[in-house]
Order: C-alpha cells, then sequence, then structure tokens
C-alpha cells in the first residue's frame, strides 16, 4: 500500500520515434490534474513524466532520419518538455531511459534476478513481430498475422535470456482479486481475469541479440546482449525515484498510487511489471488505470490518415484550459471518445463562457457599480433559504463530491458537478435580481449579501476548479481581488464557506473565456468582440409582439385585424437567440443594446429593446430569448434596431419570452 500522506502518479513514458500527439497529451493533463489535486490536499506528490528511448521504433525511427539513436533522442526530448511546459503541466521529473542513472539500475535489476535464478537462457523459435517487438507462438496469430498489430510476422530462432513470469500466474491473480482498485476502470480488470485465468502465462524473452538490436541497454551478464526495451522502460517508475533528486525517494513513494496508462499497454503494466516486481521483492503500485483512445471526427488517428491532432497546433488556436477542460470533460475516463474542433468549440462557448465566464462577469460588474468595488459583507439577517442551498451546494461541492470523484478519475462527473453550482449560482443570481435592489438604501443588506454570496460561490468554484484550469484560477482569483496560490497545500480553512475577506478590492479584468465564433482561430475574432453588419430584413411587425419602447419613431405598425391566416402568421419569422452582450442606451431608462447569436456560423446581430426598467443588461447575458427575426431594421436613438424582442406585459414589460428546454441558438419558434 502506498504512503498515506505521499502521493506518487506516472504517465507512460513516451517513445521518441515521432512527436507528441494528443493522446500522449491526454494522459500527461490527466496526470496534472491528480498532481494538483494532491498538492492542494497536503500530500507530498511525486509527479513522473518522461520518455522511452530505446528499442526498435527509436532505432528505426532515427536511422530513417539518418543520425544517431542518440542525437535522435535528443532533438526530440525538447519538443516533449517544451510541450508539457505550455500546457501547464507540474512534473516533478522527466525521465530519459539513455540517462546513465536509469541505465545502472535497470542493470542492477537484471543481476539481482539472474543471481536469484529468475533468468535463464533458453533457445527460442517463434513469430517475431517488429512493429510490436515481441514473438508471439503459432496459436496466437491471427489468420497468419500479428494479433495486436495486424501485421506481417517472420518466424525468427534465437538464444535469448528469459524471465520466470509464468511462475508468478497464481500470485498475480489472488493479488487481482484481492485488490479490486488494481487495476481500474472494472471492464479492463475482467480483460486481465479473463486472461489470466484462462490461458498459461509463459516465461518473459527479456533479452535482444545485439546482431538483431544495438539500440538498448547491454545486459550485465552477458554483453552479446541489449535489454527488451519493455523491461528497460517498466523499470523507470523505480529508477526516477532513485536518481532524479538529490536524495532516494524511493522509501517515500513507493509503491506508486496511480500508474495512467492507455489501454494498450494495459497488459505490459498489469502483468510484465507486476510479475517483475513480485521477483524484485517490492510492492506492487495501488492502481493502474487504463484510459481510453481519442479517435478524431469518428476516425482512428494515424500518420497514414493525416489526421493526427497536433497538441501545439491546438494550443495556438485555443487557450490551453480550454483544451485541458475539453480533454476531461467531453468522455468518462476509461471511455474512447471522439475528438472533434467543433465539439471543443461547443463546450468553451455553453460551458466557459456562457456559463462561469457569464457568472463571473456579472458578479464583478455587479460588485463595481453597486459597492465600489469592495467585497460586500454578507448580513446574516438578511440571509435566506436561497443562501442556504447555495452555500450548502458550495459546501457538498467542496467536502463531498470532488472527494467521491477525482481520487476515482472520474474527472467528467468531477466537472459535471462543479458545473451544476455554475448553474445553480447563475440560477441564485436571477431569482435573487440583485439589480432589482440597487436603488432603495433598505435594500442594501439584502444587496451586499446576494453579491458576497456571488463572490464566495466563484472562490469555491476556482479551488474546485483549479487542479483542471489552473491559468483560469489565477486569472479568476486576481480579478476577485485574491492572491492565494493553489500550488501548494492548502489549510483546511479554504475548504469551509465564508473565507472571502469583506472589503477586498476586486479588479474585473478581460473575460476569462470570449466566446469563440466557429470557422475563426481564437484570439483573431471573437463574437463579443465582432461588429456586425446591418443585415437587410423584411418588415412584418406584428401587434402580438412588445415593441422596444422608445420615444423615437419606430417603423409604423399596420393595424393588427382580428384574426390572421396562418400564411400570414408564417410571414413572421420567430428565432430562439442567445444574448452575447447587453448595455444600457446611454441617456435612455428603457432601451437596451443587445448582441444576439442566431447560431454557429451566422453573425451576431443587434438589438435595441425597450426592456431596460424590467431588465439589467448583466441579467441577460447567456439567456435564450425570441426574437422577430425577419423585421426591417429601424433605428432607436440612432442605434439601429435588427429585430425585436418577444416580451410580456402591456405598457410596461413583465417578463421576456423565452424557451422552457435548452435549444440551439438561431431555432425556428412556431
Ligand atoms: N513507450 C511505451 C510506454 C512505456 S511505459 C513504461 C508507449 N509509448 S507510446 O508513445 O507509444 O504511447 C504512449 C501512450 O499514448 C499510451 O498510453 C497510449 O495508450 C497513448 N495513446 C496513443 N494513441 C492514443 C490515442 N489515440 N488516444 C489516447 N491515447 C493514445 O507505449
Amino acid at each position: 500500500m502506498s504512503h498515506p500522506n505521499s502521493f506518487y502518479i506516472t504517465t507512460p513514458i513516451y517513445y521518441v520515434n515521432d512527436v507528441p500527439h494528443i493522446g500522449h497529451a491526454y494522459t500527461t493533463v490527466a496526470a496534472d490534474v491528480l498532481a494538483r489535486y494532491w498538492r492542494l490536499q497536503g500530500r507530498d506528490v511525486f509527479f513522473l513524466t518522461g520518455l522511452d528511448e530505446h528499442g526498435q521504433k527509436v532505432q528505426q525511427a532515427a536511422a530513417k532520419a539518418g543520425i544517431d539513436p542518440q542525437a535522435h533522442c535528443d532533438k526530440l526530448a525538447p519538443q516533449f518538455e517544451k510541450l508539457w511546459l505550455r500546457l501547464n503541466i507540474s512534473n516533478n521529473a522527466f525521465i530519459r531511459t539513455t540517462d546513465t542513472g536509469h541505465k545502472s539500475v535497470v542493470q542492477r535489476y537484471l543481476q539481482q534476478l539472474y543471481d536469484n535464478q529468475l533468468i535463464y537462457k533458453a533457445d527460442y523459435t517463434g513469430w517475431y513481430c517488429t512493429f510490436d517487438e515481441r514473438f508471439w507462438t503459432e496459436k496466437d496469430l491471427e489468420n497468419g498475422l500479428c494479433p495486436d498489430c495486424k501485421r506481417a510476422v517472420e518466424q525468427l530462432s534465437e538464444h535469448n535470456y528469459f524471465f520466470k513470469m509464468g511462475q508468478y500466474q497464481d500470485r498475480l491473480i489472488e493479488h487481482i482479486k484481492q485488490y479490486p482498485n488494481f487495476i481500474r476502470p472494472e471492464s479492463r480488470r475482467n480483460e486481465v481475469l479473463g486472461f489470466l485465468t484462462t490461458q498459461k502465462l509463459g516465461d518473459l524473452s527479456i533479452s535482444r541479440p545485439k546482431s538483431r538490436l544495438s539500440w538498448g541497454i547491454e545486459l550485465p551478464f552477458d554483453h552479446n546482449y541489449v535489454t527488451y526495451v519493455w523491461f528497460d522502460a517498466l523499470v523507470n517508475y523505480i529508477s526516477a525515484l532513485e536518481y532524479l533528486r538529490p536524495e532516494p525517494l524511493v522509501d517515500r513513494f513507493w509503491p506508486a498510487n496511480v500508474h495512467l496508462v492507455g489501454k494498450d499497454i494495459l497488459t505490459t503494466h498489469a502483468v510484465y511489471w507486476s510479475t517483475m516486481l513480485m521477483a524484485l521483492n517490492l510492492p506492487l503500485p495501488d492502481m493502474i488505470f487504463a484510459h481510453g483512445w481519442w479517435t478524431v471526427n469518428g476516425e482512428k488517428m494515424s500518420k497514414s490518415r493525416g489526421n493526427v491532432v497536433d497538441p501545439n497546433a491546438m494550443a495556438d488556436e485555443f487557450r490551453i484550459d480550454a483544451i485541458r477542460y475539453f480533454l476531461l470533460r467531453e468522455v468518462p475516463f476509461g471511455h474512447d471518445g471522439d475528438f472533434s474542433r467543433d465539439a471543443l468549440i461547443s463546450r468553451v462557448n455553453s460551458d466557459l463562457a456562457n456559463g462561469l465566464g457569464n457568472l463571473l462577469s456579472r458578479t464583478l460588474t455587479l460588485i463595481e457599480r453597486n459597492t465600489g468595488g469592495l467585497i460586500p459583507k454578507s448580513i446574516p439577517s438578511a440571509e435566506t433559504a436561497l443562501e442556504s442551498e447555495l452555500q450548502q451546494a458550495c459546501l457538498d461541492l467542496l467536502n463531498k463530491q470532488l472527494g467521491e470523484t477525482i481520487p476515482r478519475l472520474e474527472f467528467n462527473r468531477a466537472l459535471e458537478a462543479i458545473w451544476r453550482v455554475v448553474q445553480l449560482a447563475n440560477q441564485y443570481v436571477d431569482k435573487t435580481a440583485p439589480w432589482n435592489l440597487t436603488k432603495k438604501s433598505e435594500d442594501a443588506p439584502r444587496l451586499h449579501t446576494v453579491l458576497y454570496h456571488m463572490a464566495e460561490t466563484l472562490r469555491v468554484l476556482g479551488l474546485s476548479l483549479y487542479p483542471f484550469m489552473p491559468d483560469t484560477v489565477n486569472g479568476l482569483n486576481a480579478q476577485l481581488g485574491l492572491s492565494n496560490r493553489f500550488d501548494g497545500p492548502l489549510p483546511s480553512i479554504y475548504w469551509t464557506w465564508g473565507r472571502l475577506e469583506p472589503g477586498m478590492q476586486i479588479r474585473k479584468g478581460r473575460a476569462l473565456f470570449p466566446r469563440i465564433e466557429p470557422n475563426t482561430p481564437q484570439g483573431a475574432k471573437t463574437v463579443s468582440d465582432a461588429t456586425t453588419p446591418p443585415q437587410p430584413t423584411t418588415a412584418i411587425p406584428t401587434p402580438t409582439t412588445v415593441a422596444p419602447q422608445t420615444s423615437a419613431p419606430a417603423a409604423p405598425a399596420p393595424v393588427a385585424p382580428a384574426q390572421i391566416t396562418i400564411d400570414e402568421f408564417m410571414k413572421i419569422q420567430l428565432k430562439t437567440a442567445k444574448v452575447l452582450t447587453a448595455e444600457r442606451v446611454p441617456k435612455s431608462e428603457k432601451l437596451l443594446k443587445l448582441q444576439v447569436s442566431l447560431g454557429e456560423g451566422t453573425e451576431p446581430r443587434q438589438i435595441v429593446a425597450g426592456i431596460g426598467k424590467r431588465y439589467e443588461p448583466e441579467s441577460l447575458i447567456g439567456k435564450t430569448i425570441i426574437i422577430v427575426a425577419n423585421l426591417k431594421p429601424a433605428k432607436l436613438m440612432g442605434i439601429e434596431s435588427q429585430g425585436m424582442v418577444l416580451a410580456a406585459g402591456d405598457s410596461e414589460v413583465r417578463g421576456l419570452a423565452t424557451i422552457l428546454e435548452e435549444v440551439d441558438p438561431g431555432t425556428k419558434v412556431k
């Protein structure tokens, strides 16, 4: 069992046969979330990632590039290191299996096993798969091909050294049965158990004759051989603890808490590594978690298809935290998932810009306007059931839901729980309508109470989100006026309600997540800063809608017939629209200028609506409303309006028409 106060997490070490892709980034980001989460909880964390530099794949890649394998590794290694910096990965060490320190640990273990007669030399004839660098038996083959990669195999006969893996079969089965969390998720655990309980586990060839492969760690007991790349690579999880720090950390961190791996390399970890550890008399890791694979727009990602997702290209286009969020929110960890740019954009717009971004901007705007930018005090006598509900939801998130999901690597569930609080907080703002509490001085205690709850909820959300989106949370904290850093242990008091100090000065800054206009690289143009030329429309105003309340002359409305035909009604194009921005028209009590979206791929529209007496602009951002989309543009107080919003009320607006269910902007209403 691992040590209770430490947390050791590893990623696979990646082959340096090519540059990193989104699959590598996926595992590494997931490991980073766990590392950051446990650091916040006060654990002594060691987070290891690195490179697998030996073996046939790397030797072949170097030969192709016409350079020596070591030079090839030295050239590619910085690409991985730079990517991890860019993705804000907080690894404590970076191992390369060509490091002298690593090589000597591998040789020491080999010698130990050899001395204990757990490695023996034998003749071996089998079917060899060059791609997977392994032998298969005749009955393993599928239609004469490698059962793993389906490539052609060749018959080879050679002397080799074997590790007595087979003798640990029963012990391994027992271990897996005894520790249900040893292999996760459950389906993968069952696969491994199924294979181990129905097939005889053979011994493992752990050497390669130098005549066939020279790029590897020489066997300490036979200079004509190098070590099989997997035996070399798996040892990294312990060798790093021995030599990558001034003082050895093996006692402090071994056994590891979690080895994160992709589903394709589960067997090598669950079977080879576990039996190697048993033979070396070392404890087994607590958990090996196998995640799924990403396809791209429904297709397997491969160089030949030319659809490999380059994390650097993604990082050029999107914010790092948007990528991190998407990878862990989109698919339950352990399942396969499909990567698409559109899905990422839609997540950013709905969850980050509308949900969280909207909550922050509403909160800061209201505090700026009403309490001089200072965090107000919550007044207990002004608190209602709505405040208790919000406080309870925050405490539940901090003290229960995060702890029930993140340690189990249920990242998407953790993010769902966080976003339930985002949603509740936005609903809280709608229900408490703080913009209606700004006029009378007797409303001040209630106003301050509501504003405090909004701001404190944002603090709680930041704390919860930090492991996933560290940069965003640093920005959010700065805007809230907090100087906290979340990269180390946080006293337990922070995990309670009410830590935000009244009187602190907020610093409203740029939107954390501006909306992304599809087909537009982020940073070039976002919907919120787009300026739109007016769209000509046909005017069919109707008395069933509430026209903008204005003193300026609007387009003359025809006299309403008592009844209209369906054809007449069908001339009116009613559509759902999402409010992107809203602001008051200067010198007008009633008019608000809205920018609304009619869906992806359309230009946002500007609508001037006479709803300013009933609504504060910030309360409308992110709302789905209904507009008359084919109303002839008109100017209200000199500002062009390209449509009309539907609202209930006679002379006074009493409520905006909206839609009960979530529907996309631009959906027809009839
Ligand atoms: N070098 C070995 C690991 C040794 S660990 C002691 C190796 N390297 S790898 O570079 O080929 O793969 C590393 C990881 O990338 C694996 O966990 C693999 O599952 C993951 N992925 C490769 N393609 C992937 C996707 N398309 N999607 C998600 N992960 C993917 O194997």
